[in-house]
């Protein structure tokens, strides 16, 4: 089976024009002003070439955009890639992001196995050179991420590694640049690890063999402990939620529980629980799902494989903080042992749900992981799932919907969202929504009337948090890119991994909280 890409980056100081590579990437901004002196010195060395491009408007500089220049004898790169980086107001520290995974997918795309990239000169002191190299890094791992482990033909002969320098003649900040190139790698492998498992089909990747992937995760992770119950723990402890969803199918259900404590300082710092819905495939069990698009229900783990991934950056990173990555697992099958609508179903925590629809069947297994995230005495929790079509219908395909019942914590996760690049937009989940969710014939049913499908669903979770600070993430509309794009591969997007350790990072104090 071929492995993912390798990437290794590093810094290197020297002349843009004298970088020996197999493709050198510049940024460009639409509106752009005096280009850096450098880039002019190499404009000359090309002899106009660059100067030609966006003179015949092949290259306006848009965002998403990029043109290609081949090198000539007088400098040292083969190759050229001149990216689009929009207008220089417009700048956020997604844009470099963006402009890096587009570089690296390119370069990927040409098979190139060494890229220097320079996309950060263009910002002069817009953002920290830390900051910059962090997004670059995790640009490059994005975009350079491909997922064909199960492509056994090798017609296209991809590379298996690409080594990236990112190159400034400015020595004073290679520190900087190295720190964040550092935590951007991290953060970039937990993404591609994300990425791989959640591509992954269900006949692979089932409750115990995702079990297994966990406990080897911690195994390979310092920091990290993993902890699973399986289906006889489940009923002991009364998870009838877990149990219930998982009932149709030949794999049985697990609660996987990964932790990570700081080496001695674990009693002191705050523990923060984030807990991710695993459903290796959704067929929507008795009340079966429409055939079209089906496969893609493969996609229905990616919250739980989110928050194992964020872990295991929180790990590597040593943040200050405890943390708790809770994984319900179930797989939802029509059988002769489904859970049926009608069916009552006692839940972790006592309070009975009866059962409309077994397709509404994240919420049965966050239902309990939630109330056991609770009982471990943490801070703060947050839930991660591909929840509802509802929300995909209300936000579309750019933006997770983020409720809960904690004003502050919300806007933590709406401020990492703006340095991530993973975006959120607030939707209700108040009382209303929860009337909704009232059975006659148990306290809750799983599914509410026709409206509001996303709202309803947080409403019914809210139920299961007591007065714990909680936020719930719907990404049912941004698990995966179902084409390819200017800067990531097509499949599982790993989205939430960005977001929920960027979120740990402002938390511990990487940044100060308004
Ligand atoms: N996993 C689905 C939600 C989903 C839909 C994710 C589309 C990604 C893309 C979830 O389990 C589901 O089936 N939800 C139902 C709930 C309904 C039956 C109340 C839905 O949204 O239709
Ligand atoms: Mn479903
Ligand atoms: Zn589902």
């Amino acid at each position: 089976m071929k492995k993912i890409i390798e990437v290794e980056l590093k810094t290197r100081s020297a002349a843009l024009a004298e970088c020996k590579t197999q493709m050198l990437a510049i940024g460009h901004f639409s509106d752009g002003k005096k280009p850096l002196p450098e880039i002019i010195e190499l404009c000359k060395k090309l002899g106009g070439a660059i100067e030609q491009v966006v003179k015949l408007g092949d290259f306006k500089g848009k965002t998403g955009t990029s043109a290609l220049i081949y090198g000539n004898n007088h400098i040292g790169a083969q190759r050229v890639l001149i990216v689009g980086l929009g207008e220089q107001k417009e700048a956020t520290i997604d844009t470099i992001r963006q402009a890096a995974a587009l570089a690296a997918n390119k370069a990927v795309g040409m098979k190139a196995k060494t890229m220097a990239v320079a996309l950060h000169r263009a910002f002069g002191a817009k953002f920290e050179p830390g900051l910059l190299a962090q997004a670059m890094a995790e640009g490059i791992y994005y975009g350079s991420f491909r997922y064909d482990e199960y492509i056994t033909s090798d017609e296209d002969g991809r590379t298996d590694s690409l080594v990236v320098e990112v190159i400034d003649d400015n020595a004073a900040k290679t520190k900087q640049l190295e720190d964040g190139l550092f935590k951007g790698a991290i953060i970039g492998k937990a993404q591609s690890y994300a990425r791989a498992l959640a591509n992954r089909p269900g006949n692979v990747i089932n409750p115990p063999s995702l079990a297994a992937e966990a406990k080897k995760l911690a195994r390979n992770t310092k920091g990290l402990s993993c902890t699973v119950l399986d289906e006889k723990q489940l009923a002991k402890l009364g998870m009838g939620g877990i149990l219930a969803v998982g009932s149709g199918s030949k794999t049985p259900p697990r609660l996987i529980i990964v932790k990570y404590s700081p080496k001695g300082k674990a009693s002191k710092l705050p523990t923060v629980a984030f807990v991710g819905k695993a459903i290796t495939f959704d067929s929507g069990g008795i009340s079966i799902k429409p055939a079209q698009n089906m496969e893609q229900m493969k996609l229905d783990k990616t919250g739980g494989i989110t928050v194992l991934a964020a872990a295991k950056a929180a790990a590597e990173l040593k943040l200050p903080v405890n943390l708790m990555a809770i994984v319900p697992s179930a797989e939802n099958m029509p059988s002769g042992t489904s859970y049926r609508p009608g069916d009552i179903v006692t839940t972790y925590s006592g309070k009975t749900v009866e059962i409309q629809n077994t397709d509404a069947e994240g919420r049965m297994i966050l239902c309990d992981a939630l109330h056991y995230a609770v009982k471990q005495n943490c801070d703060v929790i947050i839930d991660v799932a591909t929840l509802t079509g509802a929300c995909v219908v209300a936000l579309g395909t750019f933006m997770a919907g983020l409720m809960g019942n904690n004003e502050q914590l919300n806007k933590d996760l709406e401020e990492a969202a703006k340095t991530s690049g993973e975006k959120v937009w607030q939707l209700p989940c108040g009382d209303d929504y929860a009337e909704e969710m009232k059975s006659k014939i148990a306290d809750l049913k799983n599914s509410g009337g026709r409206w509001g499908g996303a709202c309803t669903a947080a409403a019914f979770l809210r139920q299961f948090v007591g007065d714990k600070k909680w936020a719930h993430l719907d990404i049912a509309g941004v698990d995966c890119f179902e084409k390819p794009t200017a800067s990531a591969a097509e499949g599982a997007s790993a989205f939430g991994v960005r977001l929920l350790t960027t979120y740990l990072m402002n938390l511990t104090g990487g940044k100060k909280r308004k």
